[in-house]
């Protein structure tokens, strides 16, 4: 049995209970609506985390890059890749899955159809497609509906894809579920008129897809959407507990530090910094600070350089003693998990489990 006292630091470590209940808590909402919880993978990584979701019933796995599609093929046999196929190597690297997969692409222009087709066709297998709408985030995502038929169309004429559906990311959802209504009307008000276009150019609309952690509660009151993809909510992290779309005790992940310094009066300093934490702010709101103490909520790393991260303690009556130790909720825990190769599974103050975190990077590509 190891203690967590054990572990050397930084680490990243993951509160079982928490993690378990955040996934069960996820499927059950989805049962309950009857949505497709097609989880997006980004957030872990991890080929465990994810036969885990499809074991609590996920229709699928969202991915966003090849090298995490592969990975995830040994786990799901439902994958889309939610992120424009473009340019020959991506397409080609998306084509050569493993034939038993169901692969579905999310796209918004002909040159992404022509490349995942032309793929597609070399490696002899089908692709559906799902062209995405640009709903208000403004990233990717076609805004005019006219323009979206046309790319569906495109994908119907092809000979290797088919049109799937439609997809759109609520990413400029961000303010507390209970703020949400006037943006998840609008969401709703933006995919009947879509959905009708569609329909009125001879294109059934099958699959909408859509989702967020922030929103992850209300999907339900979006109507249209038949499948979502969360990612956060596997751990959650503190911009989803700061904007209230979860509580603190549901945030799984933390990084464990030893307090390294005391020496300059007025603060400390943790072996975790910028890589270990990353240097993301809380999105989507004011919060200060690059993480926030789990056991001392009231103190947050004021700055970090490459390995140390400098609390600021004004606002709190705890004395930290070098060599004791602390755990970090991150701002985005997307990025901490990147960081890392493993993650340790914890449950009290008892390392239960570790995982590889195998989809980080992006896999080995040959060079010629
Ligand atoms: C296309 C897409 N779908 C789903 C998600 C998951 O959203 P969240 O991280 O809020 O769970 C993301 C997140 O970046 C995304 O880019």
């Amino acid at each position: 049995m190891i203690s967590l006292d054990a572990l050397e630091t930084p680490a990243l470590v993951v509160d079982l209970d928490r993690m378990e209940r955040n996934l069960s808590r996820a499927a059950a909402y989805a049962a309950t609506h009857g949505l497709g919880l097609r989880p997006h993978v980004k957030t872990h990584k991890s080929p465990r985390v994810g036969a885990q979701q499809m074991a609590l019933g996920a229709v699928g796995l969202t991915c966003a890059t090849p090298y995490e599609a592969h990975v995830m093929s040994e786990v799901c046999n439902d994958i889309l890749v939610a992120y424009p196929p473009v340019g020959v190597a991506r397409a080609a690297r998306l084509a050569a899955l493993p034939a038993g997969v169901r692969l579905t692409v999310a796209l918004d222009s002909p040159r992404a159809i022509d490349d995942m087709a032309r793929a597609a066709d070399t490696a002899g297998r089908r692709v559906g497609v799902y062209v995405e709408l640009d709903l208000g985030m403004h990233r990717v995502g076609l805004p005019v509906v006219d323009d979206a038929i046309a790319v569906a169309k495109q994908a119907r004429a092809a000979r290797s894809l088919e049109f799937a559906g439609i997809a759109f990311y609520p990413g400029h959802v961000r303010e507390a579920p209970e703020l949400q209504d006037d943006k998840l009307r609008a969401l709703s008000d933006s995919l009947a008129d879509a959905i009708a276009r569609f329909k009125r150019a001879g294109v059934d609309v099958s699959v909408v897809s859509g989702g967020s952690t922030p929103t992850l509660w209300r999907t339900h009151e979006i109507e249209g959407v038949t499948e979502f993809r969360p990612g956060t909510y596997v751990y959650n992290d503190r911009t989803t507990a700061v904007i209230g779309a979860c509580d603190w005790d549901d945030c799984a992940a933390t990084v464990l530090a030893t307090v390294i310094s005391t020496a300059v009066p007025g603060q400390a300093v943790i072996d975790a910094g910028t890589k270990a934490l990353g240097r993301e702010p809380v999105r989507g709101t004011d919060g200060e600070g690059l993480g926030q103490l789990l056991e001392h909520p009231d103190v947050v790393v004021a700055r970090t350089s490459e390995e140390h991260g400098v609390l600021d303690l004004s606002r709190s009556s705890w004395t930290p003693q070098v060599g004791e130790r602390v755990r970090v909720i991150p701002n985005h825990v997307c990025i901490v998990v990147h960081l890392n190769d493993v993650v340790y599974g914890v449950r009290g103050s008892v390392v239960e489990t570790s995982w590889e975190v195998v989809a980080r990077g992006r896999g080995e590509r040959v060079m010629a």
